[in-house]
């Protein structure tokens, strides 16, 4: 499967860490330490919070910035919630949806995670769609049958023609934050079998367009590994995000890998 119909995203997840007022200086940094790429897109997903200065740190549209979550609701009264359209105002390009915390702390389902997935792309921007098993789930061998199923929920709320707008995170919830990491080869099989069930739905061409990330204690020793892997499109890094250094060297293992530098 050729990884040039498809982009190569390396997207930081901060979590609710950092201050607004560190964003500055660590947008500075990062973009100091930034390896030249034509081959990799880089983001940052920040709190809500934190998007405006971002948004005015980064200067130039060598990275990328979107969110966390997201409202299923346009406007309206909904205390405590940030509606798909108040970040597309801020142009927001991505943001997550059903991150494995999302589903255990907020109770999004299935159900939520899709129509939260429609909300972002109705508004011109790219979901980051996560799905990932539990680690009694890969004892018991479930794993595809799980990561299968959460797919096709998901996709069920892409229109037809707009499958290449969105973007699929594969996390183990057993890797996140754990130290813990999937092999390459755990990683890829998974993200292969994403690959055949859009496949199956929607065809060949979707299939080999749509970015597949792998996230889970991805940090600048494990990447290069992972990122070599044919149907691994890049990253969703949590902890390793934190740190200039840290993520522009994960930045970097993609040149690598794409024999750039
Ligand atoms: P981690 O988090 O890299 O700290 O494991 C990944 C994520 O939850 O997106």
């Amino acid at each position: 499967m050729n990884k040039k119909y498809r982009k190569t995203i390396i997207a930081g997840n901060w979590k609710m860490n950092l201050l607004p007022s560190e964003v500055k200086p660590f947008a500075d940094e990062l973009r100091a330490l930034l390896p030249k790429t034509k081959s990799c897109e880089v983001a940052l997903l920040v709190p809500f919070t934190h998007i405006s200065t971002l948004r005015r740190s980064l200067k130039d549209n060598r990275i990328s910035y979107g969110a966390q979550d997201v409202s299923v609701h346009d406007k309206g009264a909904f205390t405590g919630e940030v509606s798909a359209e108040m970040l597309a105002d801020l142009n927001a390009h991505y943001v997550t949806v059903g991150h494995s915390e999302c589903r255990q702390y907020h109770g999004d389902n299935d159900f939520i995670v899709g129509q939260k997935a429609l909300a972002v792309l109705e508004k011109g921007m790219s979901p980051i769609i996560c799905v990932g098993e539990s680690l009694e789930q890969r004892d018991r061998s479930l794993t595809m049958e799980y990561i299968s199923y959460q797919v096709l929920a998901a996709l069920s709320f892409i229109p037809e023609g707009k499958e290449r707008q969105i973007v699929i995170a594969y996390e183990p919830i057993w890797a996140i934050g754990t130290g813990k990491t999937a092999t390459p080869q755990e990683a890829q099989d998974v993200c292969e079998g994403i690959r055949s069930v859009i496949r199956e739905k929607r065809g060949a061409r979707v299939a080999r367009s749509v970015s597949i990330l792998y996230g889970g204690s991805m940090n600048p020793k494990n990447a290069k590994e992972l990122l070599s892997m044919p149907d691994i499109d890049g990253g969703l890094i949590g902890g390793a995000s934190l740190k200039p250094q840290d993520f522009a060297q994960i930045i970097s293992a993609v040149t690598e890998v794409t024999g750039e530098e």
